[in-house]
């Protein structure tokens, strides 16, 4: 598989085109953002280490039912994926409170909630991705009510088999934010899931475990990415 020109360069990956129209290589980098861009970093390593974690966690989603963008890994940073359609969403599920839920709703960081939640939030770095509804999302014609269902129910799955996987390498999943697209018609999970994208905690420590390290100047970001990465078995 051979890289042509470049489709687009994100804040975490750059995204070629191949000689095959419907497949695409992601390149994952090392820079950090965190507030819609306005804090800027490098986590050195972080590049190789989400796309690993992304392609193993997919293989786990595509063994239990969840249909996903990955084809192969092709070095330490690059992955052939499948060329989607983005839905402009961030879907965000979250177990327990943190960041921005706390901040809205006033509930400590590390309460446990009753049940899980979702939410979404319309793609748009103009607008600082706001916080949309489903009924916004329909109206907007970001998605229609039956890929809205499949975005749920798949989003949940994907809790239910992430929370297991973490929890098995001693992590909490408090919460994260996962992208889906279209491929000749299907919904299907697209971009990253990695420690820039969840939120992990340690569960004998309550260690932040995660890209909270980098946003809030935590200090060991690299040590922490390295770690959950050990702890999945991942080789790096
Ligand atoms: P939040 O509490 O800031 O809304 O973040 C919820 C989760 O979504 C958290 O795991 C971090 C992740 N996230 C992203 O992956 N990208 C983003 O741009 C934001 C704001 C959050
Ligand atoms: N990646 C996002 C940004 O730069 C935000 C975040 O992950 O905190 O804007």
């Amino acid at each position: 598989m051979q890289k042509c020109k470049q489709l687009y360069e994100g804040k975490a990956k750059k995204v070629f085109l191949t000689e095959e129209p419907d497949v695409l290589i992601v390149s994952y980098k090392d820079d950090a953002t965190a507030f819609n861009g306005q804090k800027k970093g490098t986590i050195v390593g972080k590049g190789a280490i989400n796309n690993r974690m992304t392609n193993f966690l997919f293989q786990k989603m595509e063994e239990k039912g969840v249909s996903t963008h990955f084809i192969q890994e092709l070095n330490d940073r690059e992955t052939a994926v499948r060329r989607v359609e983005i839905v402009p969403l961030e879907v965000i599920v979250r177990n327990v409170a943190a960041g921005s839920f706390s901040k809205r709703l006033g509930v400590e960081e590390g309460k446990e909630l009753a049940e899980p939640t979702i939410e979404f939030s319309y793609k748009n770095d103009a607008l600082e991705d706001p916080l949309i509804n489903s009924y916004f999302a329909k109206a907007l014609e970001l998605a229609t009510s039956e890929e809205i269902e499949t975005i749920k129910r798949y989003a949940f799955m994907v809790n239910d088999i992430l929370k297991a996987e973490f929890l098995k390498a001693g992590l909490r999943l408090i919460d994260f934010k996962i992208e889906f697209g279209r491929y000749h018609g299907k919904i299907i999970l697209a971009d990253e899931i990695s420690p820039d994208t969840c939120r992990l905690w340690d569960v004998e420590s309550g260690d932040k475990m995660d890209k909270d390290r980098f946003r809030r100047d935590l200090g060991n970001v690299e040590e922490a990415y390295i770690e959950v990465a050990r702890r999945l078995g991942l080789e790096i």
